[in-house]
């Protein structure tokens, strides 16, 4: 037996003025997005800010549906929408931010499972790794990478024949 103890490396800020301005800049845009989430059934509004290469930022926000599993969460809506309007660009960072009772959460967000491997495919397809910056009133989280936030994977290659 061998056992395997993984480390991931999260960066931990206390609020927004400490980061860099592209940050600053990107959580913001991920907090104005959560004014067009539709959320009426969780009450959850969460907003997305993908930065690309090419210095565009797109964003996303959730849009839920009275049938639940047609709903989609912002990260993914940002995602699949940078990936449709620029399929070769390459995703360099996205900022999520989420609000409820009209307040921005204290603690950062952390994306569903789902939205973890959209991101790690993001990353293989375009050999990039995308900078995750999860903000919350009271804490942000920077890591460097989904892989960070999915460390045991299903990808592609799985699929080889
Ligand atoms: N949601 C997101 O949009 N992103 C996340 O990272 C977590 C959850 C949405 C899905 C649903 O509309 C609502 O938040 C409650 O789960």
């Amino acid at each position: 037996m061998i056992k395997r103890n993984l480390t991931i490396t999260l960066i931990e800020y206390e609020s927004a003025g400490e980061m860099n301005q592209a940050d600053n800049q990107l959580i913001d845009c991920a907090k104005s997005a959560t004014e067009n989430s539709y959320a009426p059934y969780s009450k959850f509004h969460v907003g997305a800010a993908v930065l690309l290469e090419n210095g565009e930022t797109v964003i996303g926000s959730n849009q839920e549906n009275a049938a639940y599993p047609s709903g989609l969460c912002a990260e993914r809506v940002a995602l699949f929408y940078a990936n449709s309007k620029f399929p070769e660009v390459k995703v360099m960072a996205i900022a999520i931010a989420a609000r409820t009772n009209g307040e921005f959460t204290e603690s950062p967000v952390p994306p569903c499972g789902s939205c973890r491997q959209v991101m790690l495919e993001t990353e293989n397809r375009l050999k990039q790794s995308i900078r995750i910056i999860l903000y919350g009133d009271k804490k942000i989280l920077v890591t460097e990478s989904a892989s960070t936030l999915l460390p045991i994977s299903f990808g592609e290659s799985f699929l080889k024949k």
